[in-house]
């Protein structure tokens, strides 16, 4: 008898246990881990979502003239933006009125010509701006030149030594394939840019969206930094939605070909599935079965 009292007893005090360890995992977790990045509702988001290319524009804009001081972007040449399915795309169409042929960016609702990245005026300006560091082909001494097309995005230090040097020890990563690299996406990156509060630990900044809570870069943007041309706002939320939707398609600038194809073969196999179901039933046409 005693023995069966003894048991719900002991149940008790273990379930009591098993809450008081759960709540300090709890506690703990909660003072360790990073706040769950906000949904932001993205052009590509959805399985048949495009780029906002204006929108990746702009991004690429924000990147150039705030983010490069300190990141990098190995993987991608000036060349990649004005390819077809990148911001900078330009193509050839004749006016119907005056018979001229005029370019613009973006492909046109009918007819157009892809204009070579090599001839692109928009890609040639956006490269000339850079200072590339070449070997002189005369002297084999290094010199200064202008950027080209083919070359890669100029990183702003030459080695992770001199960028930890400039960032109090930290090392700003390269944004190439960040949106791929960080768990939580295009949604945590905006989130982490948006996620400043101002508090301060040392030379660290509070951002509850990085895990560990303190992050070395300082808040990176500020409203009116950059101007748009084309009435977007210039706030801070506009700036960090738009580099950000221009980091995703960094990462991935193949994405609506690939959502394309896979329509294609969505539809391929659903005529098929119809072909497939009209034959049997010719098949067995008049069977009983
Ligand atoms: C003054 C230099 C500086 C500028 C400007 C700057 N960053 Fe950073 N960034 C850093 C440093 C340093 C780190 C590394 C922080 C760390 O590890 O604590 C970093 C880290 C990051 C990370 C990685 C966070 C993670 O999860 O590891 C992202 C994403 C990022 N920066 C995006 C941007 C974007 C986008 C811009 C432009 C709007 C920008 N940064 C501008 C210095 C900078």
């Amino acid at each position: 008898m005693a023995k069966r009292k003894g048991l719900p007893k002991m149940l008790r005090a273990l379930s009591a246990a098993a809450i008081a360890a759960i709540a300090v995992a709890g506690v703990a977790l909660a003072a360790g881990a990073a706040h769950h990045p906000e949904d932001h509702p993205f052009s590509f988001d959805s399985p048949v979502g495009n780029y906002d290319m204006g929108q990746v524009q702009r991004g690429f804009q924000v990147y150039q003239q705030v983010c490069a001081a300190c990141h990098g972007m190995d993987n991608l040449a000036y060349r990649h933006l004005g390819e077809e399915g990148g911001p900078f795309a330009a193509y050839r169409v004749r006016d119907h009125e005056t018979g001229e042929m005029t370019m613009q960016i973006g492909r046109p609702a009918h007819g157009g010509s892809f204009v070579a990245v090599t001839d692109n005026p928009w890609v040639r300006a956006i490269a000339s701006e850079a200072t590339i560091t070449d070997i002189d082909p005369n002297s084999g001494q290094p010199a200064d030149r202008p950027g080209r097309p083919s070359d890669h995005f100029r990183n702003p230090f030459p080695n992770e030594i001199a960028a930890r040097a400039s960032n109090g020890g930290a090392h700003p990563p390269d944004l190439s394939s960040i949106t791929l690299a960080r768990h939580g996406g295009a949604d945590y990156i905006r989130s982490l840019l948006l996620g400043y509060d101002g508090e301060m630990q040392g030379t660290l900044y509070h951002n509850p969206y990085f895990p560990g809570g303190y992050i070395a870069m300082p808040p990176p943007l500020n409203p009116d930094v950059v101007l748009y041309t084309d009435g977007s706002p210039t706030t801070v939320e506009q700036y960090a939605t738009d580099v950000t939707a221009f980091l995703q398609w960094a990462a991935d600038p193949h994405m609506e070909q690939r959502k394309r194809t896979g329509l294609v073969v969505l539809g391929f196999l659903l005529a098929l599935s119809a072909l497939l179901y009209l034959a049997y039933k010719q098949v067995w046409r008049g069977e009983s079965h």
